[in-house]
């Protein structure tokens, strides 16, 4: 394994003109949870699968909170960089395009903190259960990157309207946005993997 400034998992493209992925894992996951996920939603791309590097009781995340949804803003900044970092040396690594984020609860937030801070990182984002990720949106050029949001209606750690609050602020930043609002909690659900096998089945390229 590459030493790069994350512990992850890297697996080469088997079809090159695929995009490749940037798995990033909900609290407690780590670099191995999300690489069967986009084996499904993408087959032929390379994915590269990063560890969060905060521990919370013991668990690995992206950034830290000061609790349930609450974030603590300068953490988020400084990791989504760092995250942006590791992107652009992994690139250079693997000889990689920008990679689509493919992020989940936690990694969903930094993904869409990175794309609005760091948007030359990634091409495109698929958020899963993503919410605000900063309580100020960066003044931010986002045409041509497409986002796929998926979220839970039920969600418990979710407000609806938060997350159409970031569907709102993206589209305003000219990123092409898909956001389907499913009535369904946290959890990914059977749907979610069909809506992610449809949108990347429509990446250009
Ligand atoms: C977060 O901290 O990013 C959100 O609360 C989602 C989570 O990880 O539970």
């Amino acid at each position: 394994m590459t030493e790069l400034s994350f512990i992850h998992r890297f697996e080469p493209a088997t079809e090159p003109n695929k995009p490749p992925l940037l798995l990033l894992h909900g609290t407690g996951g780590d670099e191995n949870d999300l690489l069967g996920l986009g084996r499904t939603i993408s087959p032929g791309s390379a994915l590269l699968s990063p560890r969060g590097k905060i521990l919370e009781n013991g668990m690995p995340r992206f950034f830290r909170r000061l609790a349930e949804g609450v974030f603590d803003e300068a953490d988020v900044k400084l990791r989504a960089n760092e995250l942006a970092d590791f992107v652009a040396e992994a690139r250079k690594a693997y000889g990689l395009e920008a990679p689509i984020a493919v992020g989940f609860s936690n990694g969903a937030n930094i993904a869409a903190a990175m794309m609005l801070l760091r948007p030359e990182a990634l091409s495109g984002a698929a958020l899963l259960r993503a919410m605000v990720p900063l309580s100020e949106t960066p003044q931010v050029d986002l045409a041509g990157k497409r986002v796929l949001m998926i979220s839970g209606a039920m969600d418990p750690i979710i407000p609806a309207d938060n997350a159409k609050r970031l569907a709102a602020s993206l589209t305003e930043a000219g990123a092409e946005v898909q956001h389907h609002m499913l009535p369904t909690g946290h959890n990914l659900s059977q749907t979610d993997l069909q809506l992610l096998v449809k949108w990347f089945a429509e990446v250009k390229r």
